[in-house]
Parts: C-alpha cells; structure tokens; sequence
C-alpha cells in the first residue's frame, strides 16, 4: 500500500517535471520563433526606409536623365525600371533552343580543330554548322518581331540580360552600385544630355556610399513579374559597349576568380553560356590585353608562340599527367586566369601577369579561348 502511494508520487512528479519541462520549451521556443519575426520586420522597416530614402533622391537627381518613373528618357538616359536591366526572359523556350543549338555548333568546332578529324567529317560538319546558323537566325527573327517596337528602340529579345551582354559576373545590387560610384564617362558620346556622371564622394561626386545603396534598393524595388506592357514602356535601352571586342571592365565586382570561387571548372561551366567570337578575342590579343607583346613579340624566348597554340595544347600539354580530365577550353582558361598555376615547358619564366582575372569579363575570356582555338595550325616548337 505505501509502495503504491510512493510510486503514484513518483510518476506524479515525473509527470509534473515533462510538463513544465515541455512548457517551458514551448515558451523560448515561443520567444526565439518571435525574436526572428520581430528582426524580419525590423530588416523590412529599414529596407523600406532605404528605398523611400533612395526614390526622393532619384527624382532631384535621376529623373532628369532616367525619368521620373525610371523608364528613361530617348536618346539620352536608359530604362532602369526596365526588364533588361533586371535580365527578364520572355521567350525561355526559344532561349533554351538557341542555347542547345550553340553548344552543338561548339563541339562541332572543336572536333572540327581536332588534328585526326577527316576531310569527309570536316565537310559535315560544315554543313550542319551552317544548317545551326540559320535554325538560329530564323529563331530570333521570329522572336524579335513579336517585339518589334522595343526592338526599334534598341531592345534585343535574343540578348536579354544586360548584364549577361556586359559580361558582368557580379550581382545586379553590385553592377548597379559601381555605375553610380564610377559613372560612364564614355556615354557622353552617345547621350544628348551628358555622361552619367560619377556619384560617389570616392570618386569625385556629391552622395555618401549609404544615399548610393538607397538609390540602387530603390531601383531594385522595380524588379517584378515583367509584361509585354512593361517593356513597351520602356522609352531607351541600354547602348551596348561601342566595340565589344575592346570592352574591358576595369573594375569587375567581383572579380571572374571570385565569383566562381577561384574554382576553374565552374568557370568553364559558365562559358558554356557564352558564344566566344574569334575576331573580338583577336582585336583583344593584339590590342587592349597586350598578349602578342609577349606571344608574338617575344614567341619563343619570352612566351610560347601564339601559332599552334591549339595544337600544342592538345597534342602535347594535355598528355602531360597533371592534365589527366582537362579539356583544351579549361587549360587555356587556367592559363589565363591562373598563370602560375603552371609553367609551360621547357623552363618559361613566371613572366605572365597575374592580373588578367581582375580584369576580364567572362565574356573576354570566352573571346580570347575562341581566337586560341583558331590557332590548330603546326606549333613552331
Ligand atoms: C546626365 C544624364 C544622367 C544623369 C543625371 C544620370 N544618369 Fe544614369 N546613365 C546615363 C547614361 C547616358 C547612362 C549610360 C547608358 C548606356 O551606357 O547605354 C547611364 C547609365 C546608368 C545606369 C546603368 C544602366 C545600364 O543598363 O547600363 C544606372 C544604374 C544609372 N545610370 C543610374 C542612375 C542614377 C541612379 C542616377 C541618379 C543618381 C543617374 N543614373 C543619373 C545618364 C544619366
Ligand atoms: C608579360 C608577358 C605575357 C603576357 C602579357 C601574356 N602572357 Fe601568356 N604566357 C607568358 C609566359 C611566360 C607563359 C609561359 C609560362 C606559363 O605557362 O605561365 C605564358 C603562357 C600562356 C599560355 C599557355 C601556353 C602554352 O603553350 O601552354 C596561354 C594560353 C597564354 N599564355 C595566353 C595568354 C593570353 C590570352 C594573354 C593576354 C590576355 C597572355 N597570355 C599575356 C607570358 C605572357
């Protein structure tokens, strides 16, 4: 009977333990669930005062240029209130289609450069990369004509992302941000009311970094689920860079090697999204990177020759063992990106500069491995 009593207090108090064990999880875990909602709320309030903040600053000292409801104003400042900018896809399906039809072409011209590639295949493959050609042309006439009064305005339904035709590999909050710290003193050539100018108190302007990162909260706020109506609107779009092929961003944010976290293989990924151009990688081979001083200037003494560079690549570096699993696009891109990560052979000093990663778009790169690809010729050495 005692026993009994003694083993009803016991599981009483067991009892008693698990539920004030249990309340009181149920309390912090109350308070902890409501702490993150009160900091969410608290981010939102200053979010939304950011971009209060960055809209009235807008209309004194943007809309003069942008317009006051950020669609842009002809001939002079670009649309930011503009799915360009913000890189909307309304054709997904024809983009996916011309995106494989280009990586077909590109192992077609691959193969194509092999040295034990036949004649025979040679001529088929010829065919068929004309046959992509006008599969793709077709498929973008088709597409810019449903847009046919943004086209008429500078719009290119194919090359959709400003940011993508810039190759900036950074953020939209970060591409946004540098324009305003720097300005495009080039866009005095091609805009009736000025340059944009430079905004930052680092630079030279009128605003403090913060007013900056109102602004750009305040042109990010336009971003939404982007209508035919809406890119109608759009009074001017962005011009592309005079000439891509010397376009070469002086203050990529971050830069390529960042971006893909100094990983090699990511950034080869990424190439496959960009179409290289041979010609724009020449003109930056010879001129704006300086590679022929060393390459063609130097070849053989200061830096292997740029002819047969292809070949060399693919008949003797790559049968080296530390190359095992490369392919010739990722050599080359880490032998631009990270010179140093190797020396080619005989004994090549560590002479190449190191900073071409800070300094190339991912579209520069895609260039410039393009124009390396055409070198299939005989390797001098
Ligand atoms: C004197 C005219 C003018 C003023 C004022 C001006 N801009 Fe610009 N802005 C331009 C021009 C011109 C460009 C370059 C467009 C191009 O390269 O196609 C430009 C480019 C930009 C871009 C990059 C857009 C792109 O797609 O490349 C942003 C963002 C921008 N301006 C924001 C602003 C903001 C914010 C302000 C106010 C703080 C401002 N601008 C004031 C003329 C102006
Ligand atoms: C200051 C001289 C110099 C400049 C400028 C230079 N390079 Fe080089 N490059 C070298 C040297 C030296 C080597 C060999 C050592 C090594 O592998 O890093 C080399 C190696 C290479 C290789 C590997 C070639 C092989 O046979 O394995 C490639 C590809 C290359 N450079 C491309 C470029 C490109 C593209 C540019 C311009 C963006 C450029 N280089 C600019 C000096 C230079």
């Amino acid at each position: 009977m005692i026993e009994r009593m003694l083993i009803g207090r016991i599981e009483n108090r067991v009892l008693v333990g698990v539920v004030a064990f249990l309340g009181i999880m149920i309390i912090t875990g109350w308070v902890a669930i409501n702490e993150g909602a009160r900091m969410q709320a608290y981010q939102d309030l200053q979010l939304a005062r950011s971009i209060e903040n960055g809209a009235a600053l807008f209309v004194v000292n943007c809309a003069r240029c942008h317009s006051a409801d950020g669609r842009g104003v002809q001939g002079a400042g670009p649309g930011l209130n503009n799915p360009q900018l913000f890189g909307y896809d309304f054709f997904p399906e024809t983009t996916q289609q011309i995106t494989e039809l280009t990586s077909e072409k590109k192992s077609l011209q691959t193969e194509r450069g092999l040295a034990d590639t036949t004649d025979a295949r040679k001529a088929e493959i010829d065919s068929r990369v004309s046959a992509i050609d006008s599969e793709i042309d077709a498929l973008s006439t088709q597409v810019r004509t449903q847009v046919q009064p943004a086209v008429d305005k500078g719009y290119d339904p194919v090359n959709f992302s400003r940011l993508k035709n810039l190759g900036w590999v950074g953020t939209l909050d970060s591409f946004i941000f540098t324009t305003l710290v720097h300005g495009r003193p080039a866009s005095a050539a091609y805009s009736t009311l000025g340059a944009m100018p430079a905004w930052s108190q680092t630079a030279g302007g009128p605003m403090r970094d913060d007013q900056l990162q109102d602004i750009t909260n305040y042109i990010l706020n336009w971003n939404r689920d982007w209508t035919l109506d809406d890119l109608f609107a759009v009074n001017h779009f962005a011009v592309q860079p005079v000439d891509p092929a010397t376009f070469v961003a002086t203050n990529t944010d971050p830069t390529i090697m960042q971006a893909y976290n100094n990983d090699v293989d990511a950034v080869v990924a990424a190439l496959a999204d960009v179409t290289g151009n041979p010609a724009a990688g020449e003109t930056l081979y010879n001129g704006a990177l300086g590679c022929a001083g060393c390459h063609v200037a130097g070849a053989g003494v200061v830096a292997p020759h740029l002819e047969g560079t292809y070949t060399r690549v693919v008949d003797s570096r790559l049968t080296l063992p530390q190359f095992q699993g490369y392919t010739a696009e990722k050599y080359l891109v880490e032998s631009i990106l990270l010179p140093d990560a190797f020396l080619a052979p005989p004994n090549y000093a560590n002479a190449m500069l190191p900073n071409f990663a800070e300094r190339l778009t991912l579209q520069n790169v895609a260039d410039l491995v393009a124009f390396l690809e055409t070198q299939n010729g005989p390797s001098p050495e």
